[in-house]
């Protein structure tokens, strides 16, 4: 195979990016969107705040240009995010209790059911872990709604769109022996012990010098996957460039290659200057869309040449 896509096809899994709307009439992005990738993520247009503006008024136009795209090219979709503390609509940061409780819920079940079918999996909610070494949950309005919020989001994202796979998503959620990545192994467990949905965990994957990637990342993919999840990288980006890029670049595909469970893997943006890191160039295609020694070195760990 000669695209990102087609050598992650082999071996059954795949190889997507995260697309922005307003990009989609850029010639180069949509011919290297087109050609090496067969899953896409909304950067942010599926998000609360662009999906439901006002209270029960939702919109879809900018979400639907990007899922009609990706369906159009016979490319796959995952679904971004359902529930999340950030970018959130203002009139939802300013709820709490029981009120925030039936506005999350009402927003999945919305969300979820009109895309009903279209989405391969969903990231039900995003980041409800805290930095650093307390493992504790995150303090947000969501959070405060009570500690069974995480569940109850999955159990209506399952009632709403029983096809998709239900996702928990997460960052500095790499290194197996940090305590935000134990505490979220230990939800995952407890939520299989308990029989809540949830079918997959979601790793971002955004690393650069201070959050390199780890030596133990293939262990910490198995060990999520042993518990009955399948486990995607869902964000990739790498800070850096050259060789040391490429290597690290090399080193994910790797380990995700190397766990049976291990689905996909999306990176955050297609060119350098897609990516959301203000500088920086952690994408596999430079600013004109040339490929980088880090795109060929997936592609070789891939299986492709
Ligand atoms: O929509 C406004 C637009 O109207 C305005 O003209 C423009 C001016 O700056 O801002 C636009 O909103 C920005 C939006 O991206 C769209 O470009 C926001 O300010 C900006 O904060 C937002 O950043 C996004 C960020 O999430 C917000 O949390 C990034 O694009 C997006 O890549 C990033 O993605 C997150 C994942 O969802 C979750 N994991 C981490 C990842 C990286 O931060």
């Amino acid at each position: 195979a000669t695209t990102l896509a087609g050598a992650a096809q082999e071996s059954g899994r795949y190889y997507g990016t995260a697309v922005a709307a307003g990009r989609l009439s850029d010639s180069t992005y949509v011919g290297i969107l087109n050609r090496e990738f067969d899953m896409v993520t909304a950067e942010n247009e599926m998000k609360l705040d662009a999906t439901e503006p006002n209270q029960n008024q939702f919109t879809f136009t900018n979400a639907d240009r990007i899922v009609n795209h990706a369906i159009g090219q016979g490319k796959r979709v995952r679904g971004h995010t359902l529930a999340w503390h950030s970018q959130q609509p203002g009139w939802m940061q300013r709820m709490e209790g029981s009120a925030l409780r039936q506005a999350m819920l009402n927003h999945i079940t919305r969300v979820a059911t009109y895309y009903r079918g279209k989405i391969y999996a969903w990231d039900v909610v995003n980041e409800a872990f805290e930095d650093g070494s307390s493992g504790a949950r995150r303090n947000s309005n969501l959070q405060r709604t009570g500690n069974d919020w995480i569940e109850a989001a999955f159990r209506a994202a399952r009632s709403a769109d029983p096809g998709a796979k239900l996702c928990y998503n997460d960052y500095n959620t790499d290194n197996w022996s940090h305590a935000k990545t134990q505490a979220v192994y230990r939800m995952v467990q407890d939520f299989k012990s308990r029989g809540v949905p949830i079918d997959c965990v979601g790793f971002q994957a955004h690393f650069n010098s201070g959050n390199p990637v780890p030596s133990n990342y293939h262990t910490t993919l198995q060990n999520f996957a042993n518990l009955g999840v399948d486990v995607q990288i869902t964000e990739l980006d790498i800070e850096g460039s050259g060789t040391t890029q490429a290597d690290q670049y090399r080193g994910v595909t790797q380990a995700c290659l190397a766990v049976t469970r291990c689905t996909g893997i999306t990176v955050w943006g297609i060119r350098d200057t897609d990516s959301w890191r203000a500088s920086g160039t952690p994408l596999l295609f430079d600013g004109s869309g040339n490929k980088k020694p880090a795109y060929h070195a997936v592609l070789a760990a891939l299986g492709g040449t």
